[in-house]
């Protein structure tokens, strides 16, 4: 029966990290995947979480299963920490997922159940594996212009422009922080346009936040998603560990569905109960129970926080110096744009055949949108890149 597959195209994100690694070069530099690293180029094991695995070894005295949608406690610490105090946890239905991606498709499905003839309206460009679930599950995508490849910011005009031929039933896919691959992101007021937005055409808010902590601080990341959920009818808010943990193989995330009409939401966790079943059972719990227990001891939380705030504040450092590097050798400010994104990212604007030159000439490696991880960088390869982009002639 096998006969009738192909192969599957490959995930560009996935595929580089294969390139990086069999590039025997020294000095090569790795902007690929979102995975941060520290300067030495480590991806360290959080200090708070290493303290709370070494608790959860000693204190765990079962691995029986938990629950369909994960342990209560650390849906509530997801809650707490996502939506704050923006909604009642009454109004939030939430299940465990594995990563943020499994929420994300989670989501995608739950929505498909609730309207199988929706349609997804996703930022162009947006994160690919958005585009390629959608397409796996066979939802219809229509693209919005988000982003200004001339300047490298928000195309604000052009995004509520093709937000407003959304209708209900429609999704609308929103990067809560950090977008990415841009790393351009929307300013508090526009939120508040793009929630009028929403009320104006009825289509509902699907929030992906994959990077809580990472932009401009935990609380000012979350506050487009709070403002969202407690504006619109509905939200649907994707949540990642992934990084802000980084308890990446762990797995861990969570889905949570916020409606003002309290009266949904019971049907809403028992449809995320359902699904979880469906697709796999009982959602990894060892990311979770550490996470959770991060969350909710004061002084695990607060060398947590203290530990993400060293990783943002670095990358910001390292935005400041790549953008004074290249206007020191471009002798112009046309780079200016990387201190101001916000995140692991940055959509350089480089043409694939300098994103393609970087990495023949110069073993620098990035996503061929011309994405930089700027966690894969330190103070010593900062000017070696800035020194490759400008020969790359970018
Ligand atoms: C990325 O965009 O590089 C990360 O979210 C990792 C991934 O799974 O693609």
């Amino acid at each position: 029966m096998f006969e009738t597959l192909s192969t599957q195209p490959p995930d560009k994100i996935i595929e580089l990290m294969k390139f990086y690694a069999d590039d025997p070069r020294e000095g090569k530099i790795d902007l690929g995947v979102g995975v941060y690293k520290n300067p030495e180029g480590v991806t360290p094991v959080m200090r708070a979480i290493k303290a709370a695995e070494k608790r959860l070894w000693e204190e765990q005295t079962t691995k029986a299963y938990v629950g369909l949608v994960g342990d209560p406690a650390f849906n509530d610490a997801m809650v707490e920490l996502v939506l704050g105090d923006a909604v009642t946890r009454a109004q939030v239905a939430s299940a465990a997922t594995p990563g943020g991606t499994g929420a994300v498709r989670q989501a995608f499905e739950l929505a498909r159940m609730a309207r199988p003839d929706l349609r997804v309206f996703v930022s162009d460009p947006t994160w690919p594996n958005h585009l390629s679930i959608l397409r796996h599950l066979k939802i219809e995508t229509v693209p919005y212009r988000y982003f200004d490849s001339a300047t490298c910011t928000v195309d604000f005009e052009g995004m509520r422009e093709d937000l407003a031929a959304a209708r209900p039933g429609d999704i609308v896919l929103l990067h809560g922080c950090c977008h990415n691959p841009t790393g351009a992101n929307l300013t508090l007021p526009q939120w508040g346009q793009v929630v009028a937005l929403l009320a104006e055409t009825s289509a509902t808010p699907m929030i992906d936040i994959a990077y809580q902590g990472f932009g401009d601080g935990l609380e000012a990341d979350a506050a487009p998603t709070r403002l969202v959920a407690s504006s619109c009818p509905e939200t649907l808010i994707a949540a990642s560990c992934s990084k802000n943990f980084g308890v990446y193989r762990e797995r861990t995330g969570a889905l949570m569905a916020v409606a003002q009409d309290t009266d949904r939401v019971a049907a809403l966790q028992d449809n995320l109960a359902y699904l979880n079943r469906q697709n796999y059972s009982f959602p990894p719990d060892h990311g979770a129970r550490a996470v959770t227990m991060v969350l909710t001891d004061p002084r695990l939380r607060a060398d947590w926080e203290a530990e993400l705030e060293e990783m943002r504040t670095g990358m910001l450092r390292l935005r400041e110096q790549l953008a004074a590097e290249l206007r020191a050798r471009s002798g112009s400010d046309r780079f200016g744009f990387i201190a101001e994104h916000r995140g692991m990212f940055s959509r350089l604007g480089a043409t694939p055949e300098q994103v393609q030159r970087l990495r023949d000439d110069h073993g620098v490696y990035m996503v061929g949108d011309s994405r930089m991880n700027i966690a894969g960088l330190n103070e010593r390869t900062v000017p070696q890149l800035a020194e490759a982009i400008v020969k790359a002639g970018v």
